[in-house]
């Protein structure tokens, strides 16, 4: 058996004339927590749902533990947990009887739906409101039923549609730390805007916008295609003027000089690399030689934010 646990290629959605993902390559290994990024329409649940088998695709295929979506489909879908966007529930039942239901209709014999019954209610911390009707339930703890009913099979791929979306802080929290505790033996695909989640809980992410992959890597490799990844912050005291741009500008390591701020008191700059990063050692000899008061001095480490505003943008909006 392959790590591949999650395979698509080609994948492609159209509605009517309108491509809502269009020739999509993806895949997830066993251990990896894959993070789906794009701005809203970008094409996240269509994915997911044509990668749980819920939709099917206008081109393209999905293989799921080596089991074709469309050829296989009990054993494609076998595999898979899902939490849809918003975890529509059906929220007459307790959870108790949610569960229930979920288990029998994916055929678990009973003595293995008592006891995966037992295990994902104590995983959750479910214990004090099975026998609660879902309607009466808290966003978090509705969140939480609905990661249940994801698991309760134990399948080896997650797909979690937005799984903290709506959730207070604490409630993020929380469901972060479930995904990674998960996250060992299981390949996961979480779909997102929060970045800060990829970096906390993401092996890996990708980015899609208008229905086409614009980037895959690591959240670090990410990071490195942020335009202020390896800058340098540099504040001295006094005014600043063109002699000390220009001074910078002679260093080996410094590609480029922004002035960020300035007053009487004090100016700011941001140096850009000329390869990685700006190197300090460097900077700090200059302002030793030239006598600056340096009042601080710090290399950034790029944003996820503002490599995701330009990859997103960089694609044409949709309706
Ligand atoms: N059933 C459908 N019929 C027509 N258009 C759809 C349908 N489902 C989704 N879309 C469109 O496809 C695009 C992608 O939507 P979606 O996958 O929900 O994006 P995301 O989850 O990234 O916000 C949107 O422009 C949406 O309006
Ligand atoms: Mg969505």
């Amino acid at each position: 058996m392959s790590d591949l646990w999650l395979q698509a290629s080609g994948l492609t959605k159209r509605f009517g004339d309108f491509v809502a993902v269009e020739s999509l390559d993806l895949s997830v290994k066993r251990g990896e927590v894959l993070g789906f990024l794009g701005p809203n329409g970008a094409g996240k649940t269509t994915t997911m749902r044509m990668l749980t088998g819920f939709l099917k695709p206008s081109a393209g295929y999905v293989a799921i533990m080596g089991a074709n979506s469309e050829s296989q489909p009990y054993e494609a879908r076998a595999h898979i947990g899902y939490l849809p966007e918003g975890a529509p529930l059906y929220s007459d039942l307790t959870a108790r009887q949610l569960l229930k239901f979920v288990g029998q209709s994916r055929g678990m014999a009973r003595a293995n739906l008592r006891e995966r019954m037992e295990v994902v209610t104590r995983q959750l911390e479910l214990q004090t409101v099975l026998d609660q009707s879902i309607d009466t339930l808290s966003k978090g703890f509705k969140r939480r039923v609905g990661l249940a009913q994801a698991i309760l099979h134990n399948p080896p791929v997650l797909i979690l549609d937005e799984p903290t979306d709506g959730l207070d802080p604490l409630q993020k929290q929380e469901v972060r730390r479930l995904i990674r505790a998960m996250a060992k033996d299981k390949a996961i695909i979480i779909s997102t805007h929060i970045l800060e989640e990829v970096e906390t809980v993401c092996s890996r992410a990708i980015i899609i916008a208008g229905g086409r992959l614009v980037c895959d890597g690591t959240p670090q490799e990410l990071l490195e295609r942020s335009t202020r990844y390896g800058s340098l912050r540099l504040q001295l005291r006094g005014a600043g003027d063109e002699a000390v741009r220009d001074s910078l500008l002679k260093l080996s390591s410094v590609r480029e000089v922004e002035l960020l701020t300035a007053n009487e008191k004090r100016c700011e700059y941001r140096l850009y690399p000329t390869a990685r990063a700006v190197d300090i050692a460097e900077v700090s000899q200059l302002a030793h030689v030239q006598k600056w008061k340096v009042e601080t001095m710090q290399t950034d480490s790029g944003s996820l934010d503002e490599v995701f505003i330009a990859l997103a943008s960089s694609v044409e909006e949709r309706p």
